[in-house]
C-alpha cells in the first residue's frame, strides 16, 4: 500500500501558499480551480517533477515499489509511431510482454487503426488518448491526470 499521499506545508515560489493535505486510496480525487490557480504546478509537486520551496511531499510505503504515471495537459510525443510511443514507455519500465500490453492499451483508447502513424501527426485529442494509453499500459498504482479531457470530444471523454 503506497497511499496516502501527504503534503505538509508545501509551497512553491509565490504560486502555491503553504498547503497541507492528504489523499487516500480509493475513488479519484479531483482538484478544481480557475486558470492559473496552480493545479498543474501542484500535480507536478505531487508527482515529484518539481521540488517544493518549503514543506514535504511524502508517500507511505517503500519508494522502490511505487508505480506512478502522469498524463500532461499538453502531451509530449516521441518522434516515432503511435504504437512505438506506448511500447517505448513499457521498455523503459522493464515491463514484460510489452508488445501485447501496448496493443491492448491502444485498443482501449480506440487508436488501433492509427498505431503505425507517426504520433506527432495525430490530432490533439488523439495524442491525448495516446498519452493516456501510454500511462495506462504501465498499470500505475497512482495516475495523475492533468486536464485529461481538455481536447477530447464527449465520446472520447467518456
Ligand atoms: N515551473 C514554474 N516556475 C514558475 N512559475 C510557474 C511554473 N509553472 C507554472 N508557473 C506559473 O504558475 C501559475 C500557475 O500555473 P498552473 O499550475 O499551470 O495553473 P493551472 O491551475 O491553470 O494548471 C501560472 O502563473 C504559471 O505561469
Ligand atoms: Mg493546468
Amino acid at each position: 500500500m503506497i497511499l496516502p499521499l501527504k503534503l505538509e506545508g508545501v509551497s512553491f515560489l509565490h504560486i502555491i501558499k503553504p498547503l497541507s493535505l492528504q489523499i487516500e486510496a480509493g475513488p479519484s480525487t479531483i482538484i478544481l480551480g480557475a486558470n492559473g490557480a496552480g493545479k498543474s504546478v501542484l500535480m507536478r509537486l505531487m508527482h515529484g517533477l518539481l521540488a517544493p520551496s518549503s514543506g514535504q511531499v511524502s508517500w507511505s510505503g517503500p519508494e522502490a515499489r511505487r508505480r506512478q504515471a502522469m498524463v500532461f495537459q499538453r502531451p509530449v510525443m516521441l518522434r516515432r509511431s503511435a504504437f512505438q510511443n506506448v511500447r517505448y514507455a513499457l521498455d523503459v519500465a522493464g515491463a514484460a510482454d510489452a508488445d501485447r500490453v501496448a496493443r491492448e492499451a491502444m485498443a482501449e483508447v480506440g487508436l488501433s487503426h492509427l498505431a503505425h502513424q507517426p504520433a506527432r501527426v495525430l490530432s490533439g485529442g488523439e495524442q491525448q488518448r495516446l498519452a493516456l494509453a501510454r500511462a495506462w499500459a504501465l498499470h500505475p498504482e497512482v495516475l495523475f491526470l492533468d486536464d485529461p479531457t481538455a481536447s477530447l470530444d464527449p465520446t472520447a471523454t467518456r
